[in-house]
């Protein structure tokens, strides 16, 4: 054997122990997990290939590390397990074959197979004691045998009963589960921790995990902590049912929770479609989940099973493609949005992350490029959630080499040169160009006839560029008057896609002028305002026209919204282009404004309209509310006097009923 070898695995161990640290005593970790994977089964790799390089205090034989000595300690009468992970299709085929060979299964047994299927939980597990059905104490896994107590921390959990409801319940019970912090909750205290220039969390699990590890539980209590069981461990004086999904019925039923998604599915194929559907509902969810778990459902036939080393046979982890990937930094350009706002991208060596390959990452604004320090050359953790655009998460510093290049923000406009400025108070640098600046005539120009503003169809990104770039095209009216011929001499475009195209053009000059508000991108006004701003004033003249105050009679408008409305009208190159679009025929029907009574019976009370509506439109629906009174809003929040829920209502009915707002059909 040579010593490169040897030289490697203590190369490895020494890495792995680092991250081990960073990870269990720190909670604030460098690499990714996918990452730390590789580095555990190279060193596994080794180790089997040279069993002579094996020793004791090599990270492969134990799992987890030391509690910090600051916590006591409790003892795990039944050690926590971790589980095997199956990576592939084919892993978790394999899983389920030893599973079967093992239990001697005839092929159509096989089939009908039960497995428990859960959500793999992305938060810290959680090990809580239960006498004669009061919490008495909680520990945190630790190496599996030894946790420490964090029974004052848990105990602020509100989701964690303090004593279980019912009757049944064993009068010793260790319940187990995931701690985690729900999606929503970790964003808005990063936002906060951000806002206030304190440290934030990389992602939810370290979030969960640091949060528990808190000597001060007023800290921990602040945090927005969930739990959800999904396992039991000693159980004395009673029983539980024989099957695991009728032991997380027991326990919902004694007042914990356990996760809406599990199911009981059969054989391998019932594992998979499980894996995909969860899959597909993955960002959905108000959690972060890393995988699905599998658990043979009987527990006759799991103490059959067993267990080799620290994992069960009768259970498996099958991981989803890994969200975050490193990588290294190879520039940081900043792209111009039609606003002007200038957003550093980061332009990265490509990396497969989250399903796709990715190639740039946003850093959302210049004081977040600075919070996280990323400099040119740096190795960094990208994050890709479903279709959400990918960011930078943070730098691998430990990773950082000589040399590497900070980025500030330029003074001048990458694309027109114009200056930048950056108000006080205000995350966003802008480009002062306006419609000067090319990058915001393209992208005012695809906000324009996008689908919900003009609804041009076939007049796609790549067009409007070669257009600008031509300077054939410098506002919106300009649109209006281009012919087949010169369309279909562009890239991309053949004689009859510019024919479609034109007819497309001539078409949409027949609107509305909530679209047409919405399309004229003025800065605040969203599609929702537009509709206000449309229903209450009836004419474009009539807004135009109106001073701030007037302005903020409509729903949704206030004093900041207003101010963007009246400056944009002052402009006389936003006039100018309005009167030539109309002169080139675009046109929506006028209408009488509003009439809002002074006061009617629905004076003071807000609606939300949600789903499909079976006697009339929404925007009727809104109109005849806000003719006798009422305020019609885009979301609902504690503020909502009722939410109207027709067919098909998702998101805002289920806010409404969690909060208790009166829902009408
Ligand atoms: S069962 C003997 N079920 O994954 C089986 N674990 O790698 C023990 N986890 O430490 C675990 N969701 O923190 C189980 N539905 C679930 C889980 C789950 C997340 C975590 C748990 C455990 C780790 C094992």
């Amino acid at each position: 054997m040579s010593d490169s070898v040897s030289a490697r695995v203590e190369n490895l161990r020494d890495e792995i122990r680092h991250h081990n640290y960073l990870y269990h005593v720190l909670d604030a970790p460098e690499i990714p997990d996918a990452e730390y994977d590789r580095l555990m089964r190279e060193l596994i790799a080794l180790e089997t290939e040279h069993p002579e390089l094996v020793t004791t205090d090599s990270p492969t034989q134990r799992v987890g590390d030391k509690p910090v000595s600051a916590f006591g300690t409790i003892e795990h009468k039944i050690p926590m397990l971790s589980l095997e992970n199956a990576f592939s299709e084919e892993e978790l085929r394999e899983f389920h074959r030893r599973i079967v060979d093992r239990l001697d299964l005839a092929e159509k047994d096989a089939e009908r197979l039960e497995y428990a299927a859960e959500p793999k939980l992305d938060g810290a597990a959680v090990s809580l004691q239960y006498e004669n059905g009061v919490f008495v104490s909680a520990a945190t896994r630790g190496d599996g045998t030894t946790g420490e107590d964090i029974t004052h921390n848990v105990r602020t959990i509100d989701s964690v009963p303090l004593k279980l409801r019912g009757r049944g319940y064993p009068s010793l019970l260790e319940v187990r589960g995931e701690v985690y912090m729900p999606k929503a909750g970790f964003e808005a205290y990063n936002r906060k921790a951000a806002e206030a220039g304190e440290k934030t969390f990389v992602n939810p699990r370290n979030a969960a995990a640091g949060s528990l590890r808190q000597l001060d539980p007023r800290i921990t209590a602040e945090r927005p902590l969930d739990i959800y069981a999904y396992s039991v461990g000693v159980v004395e004086g009673g029983s539980l049912p024989d099957r695991q999904s009728e032991i997380l019925d027991a326990l919902q039923e004694w007042g914990l929770r356990a996760s809406p998604e599990r199911d009981v599915v059969t054989g391998v194929d019932g594992c998979l479609a499980y894996y995909d559907r969860l899959g597909k509902q993955r960002n959905d969810l108000a959690y972060e989940i890393d995988g699905v778990v599998y658990k043979v459902n009987e527990l006759r036939l799991q103490r059959e099973l067993g267990f080799v080393s620290r994992a069960p046979r009768w259970a498996i982890a099958h991981k989803f493609p890994a969200q975050e990937e490193m990588t290294i930094v190879k520039a940081v350009e900043f792209q111009v949005g039609r606003t002007g706002a200038l957003t550093p991208v980061a332009r990265l060596e490509p990396v497969f992350v989250g399903g796709v390959t990715v190639s740039n990452a946003t850093l959302h604004n210049i004081d977040d490029l600075h919070r996280k320090d990323v400099r040119i050359g740096d190795t960094v953790i990208i994050r890709r959630a479903g279709d959400v655009i990918p960011e930078v998460v943070s730098v691998v510093e430990s990773r950082r080499p000589e040399g590497t290049r900070s980025v500030s923000l330029p003074k001048k406009c990458p694309v027109c040169g114009s200056h930048v400025v950056r108000e006080e108070g205000e995350a966003v640098a802008r480009c002062t160009g306006g419609l000067f600046c090319s990058a915001q005539r393209i992208e005012s120009l695809k906000h324009f006839v996008s689908r919900k503003a003009m609804d041009i169809d076939g007049l796609g990104a790549k067009i409007i560029e070669q257009l600008v770039d031509a300077d054939r095209v410098k506002t919106p009216a300009d649109l209006f008057d281009l012919e087949v011929d010169e369309l279909a001499e562009l890239e991309r475009m053949g004689e009859k896609s510019a024919k479609n195209l034109v007819s497309a053009i001539e078409e949409a000059k027949e609107t509305t002028l909530q679209r047409f508000l919405f399309a004229l991108g003025i800065r605040e006004v969203g599609e929702a305002t537009a509709l206000g701003l449309a229903q209450y004033f009836g004419q474009l003249d009539n807004i135009a026209d109106a001073d701030e105050e007037t302005l903020q009679k409509v729903p949704d408008v206030g004093p900041v919204v207003a101010r963007r409305i009246v400056e944009f009208f002052a402009e006389p190159h936003n006039t100018d282009v309005i009167a030539k679009l109309k002169k080139l025929g675009v046109k929506w029907p006028e209408k009488e404004p509003l009439s809002v009574p002074e006061s009617g019976p629905l004076t003071g009370k807000t609606f939300v309209l949600t789903g499909t509506l079976s006697k009339m439109t929404r925007d009727e629906a809104k109109e005849a509310i806000v003719a006798l009174g009422g305020k019609v809003t885009g979301s609902v929040s504690s503020k909502t006097d009722y939410v109207v829920a027709g067919e098909k209502a998702g998101s805002k009915l289920a806010k409404a009923e969690k909060l208790g707002v009166a829902v009408l059909d």
